[in-house]
């Protein structure tokens, strides 16, 4: 889109240093981000994207668009402080490994003279490959990034990955912790109303909090992270949300009025997609799992809208309990199903081990279902077989089924998750919230006929598909998030930070 000339020589050439956090949701959009940049600003912009040597090593084995990016895009990898060999290296780092690898990697940029450092200030620690940088782009969860920036002298942009409406939450933290709704008061009724997320009166509950809220304990690591992101949200030169304005509410503009710079330039998977006149997805795969493709042709025999896709994303697990009840539910709906059992999701009742599947669940799936360990998602949810979505409400999940015009059956697990299935159930009305604290055949079975059945499926897919085109239209040429990432891109190209 750019039509003025780019920088002249007397100042420097852009450089983005892009800075995810290290697992499978942030690291897919913050590349397809990546890839929007180097593509738009006619390469006027170089991207150097910081991995850890982990994710590396499964982007260069599972992703396609990685060896898509051409010259103005480097890797630059630091280790994340797990070791190479103490994990299962068949998965990546998991949601117990996510407060430690932060805190390591923010750790590693505090530190003068460490690698990463070096990367955040040059792209590179190599004096050859040096070369100043004009923007930062890291995760909202870094809270150190602000001083970090500073210190260097660099503009710093936040990409918030999470929900907004995850993030607004956080963001009330301290006025929850001041109103006294956090800790939880008096009898522990999940179903007491929370007064002070400004916006959310009307339907937030405390089972519709963050996980962390519960018991909540100022020493949880991943509280102390929160609350430094909170403390540092209104500090950065701008945040890029990963959703569109249309489809944002009541609380939205209390969330603005805290930073006024705000980028909405989703869904990204679809603002993608369009600029890059994409009709399969197939050729801009970030995934960290190698995807298998044969779900689709088993999709195509299927008859329309007549499949629930079942998946709980990249850092879930499920006890095998747990898998017994989605089972039994699945079995005795008699829907069609294509169900993701992704390495490592399912885990003994004691929380701990990679658990079997029983013989009786993998056989009786051969009948009316597809498993699958890792499928091509965007494109399943995009197939006309597809009629529903039982999802741990991720917020890239939630996008991925709003650009569908899937409705879901909500079953979140924890940060954002929660809040999402709330949304999505009381505000969008795109589909039903399965009681968020227990899982049972008998709640799965009633929902899945609810969504699916012939009751209520038409009221759902036809609100579900209005929410579709609102996406649609909002990255259309003129749309709101077509002309927020013109802004963001040119912003990045004029150095405007
Ligand atoms: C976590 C949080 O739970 C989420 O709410 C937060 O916003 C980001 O980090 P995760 O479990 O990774 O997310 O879920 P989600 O955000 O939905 O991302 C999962 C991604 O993996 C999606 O982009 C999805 O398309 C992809 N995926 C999942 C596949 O490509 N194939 C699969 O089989 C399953």
């Amino acid at each position: 889109h750019l039509t003025k000339t780019s920088p002249t020589s007397s100042i420097p050439e852009p450089h983005v240093v892009i800075f995810p956090l290290p697992i499978q949701g942030p690291v897919n959009c913050m590349l397809k981000l990546a890839d929007l940049i180097l593509s738009l600003s006619n390469s006027a912009v170089s991207v150097t994207f910081v991995v850890t040597d982990f994710i590396h090593r499964r982007l260069i084995h599972h992703s396609t668009t990685a060896a898509r990016l051409g010259k103005n895009f480097r890797f630059e990898t630091v280790p994340d402080g797990l070791g190479d060999g103490g994990d299962d290296d068949e998965n990546p780092r998991g949601l117990y490994q996510l407060a430690d690898m932060t805190n390591t990697l923010q750790g590693q940029a505090q530190a003068e003279g460490s690698r990463l450092r070096a990367v955040l200030a040059y792209g590179a620690a190599e004096p050859g490959l040096k070369k100043a940088v004009t923007c930062i782009i890291a995760d909202g969860f870094y809270g150190c990034m602000v001083d970090v920036a500073k210190e260097l002298g660099v503009p710093l942009v936040y990409f918030e990955t999470i929900s907004p409406c995850g993030l607004w939450t956080y963001l009330c933290v301290p006025n929850m912790l001041r109103t006294r709704d956090l800790p939880f008061q008096g009898e522990n009724d999940l179903d007491a109303a929370i007064t002070s997320v400004p916006g959310m009166e009307a339907y937030l509950r405390r089972r519709d909090l963050p996980s962390f809220c519960r018991a909540y304990d100022p020493k949880n690591p991943i509280i102390q992270l929160v609350l430094n992101q909170v403390k540092n949200f209104p500090k950065a030169q701008g945040h890029i949300l990963n959703t569109f304005d249309e489809l944002e509410g009541d609380y939205f503009h209390n969330l603005r009025a805290l930073c006024p710079n705000l980028y909405n330039i989703g869904p990204l998977h679809l603002n993608l997609k369009c600029r890059l006149k994409q009709k399969s997805t197939k050729s801009i795969s970030n995934t960290l799992w190698q995807e298998d493709r044969q779900c689709l042709e088993w999709l195509d025999a299927q008859p329309r809208k007549s499949v629930l896709f079942v998946s709980i994303g990249s850092l879930a697990s499920m006890t095998k309990d747990q898998l017994m009840e989605i089972w039994y539910g699945l079995l005795n709906s008699k829907t069609r199903f294509l169900w993701v059992r992704r390495p490592g999701s399912i885990i003994d009742d004691e929380g701990g081990k990679e658990a079997a599947v029983p013989i009786e669940v993998v056989e009786g799936t051969k009948e009316r279902g597809c498993v699958v360990s890792w499928a091509p998602q965007e494109e399943v949810l995009g197939h006309e077989a597809i009629g529903g979505f039982l999802t741990h409400c991720g917020w890239n999940s939630t996008l991925e089924s709003i650009v569908g015009g899937v409705p879901m059956i909500c079953w979140p697990f924890f940060v954002d998750q929660q809040v999402n299935s709330r949304v999505v159930t009381e505000v969008w009305k795109i589909g039903l919230d399965m009681n968020k604290d227990e899982c049972d055949r008998v709640v799965v079975e009633e929902m899945i006929k609810e969504l699916m059945g012939t009751t209520r499926r038409e009221e759902f897919l036809a609100r579900a598909g209005v929410m579709a085109k609102l996406a649609a239209q909002a990255v259309d040429v003129g749309g709101s998030s077509y002309n927020s990432l013109n802004r963001l891109i040119d912003d990045i190209v004029y150095m405007r930070f």
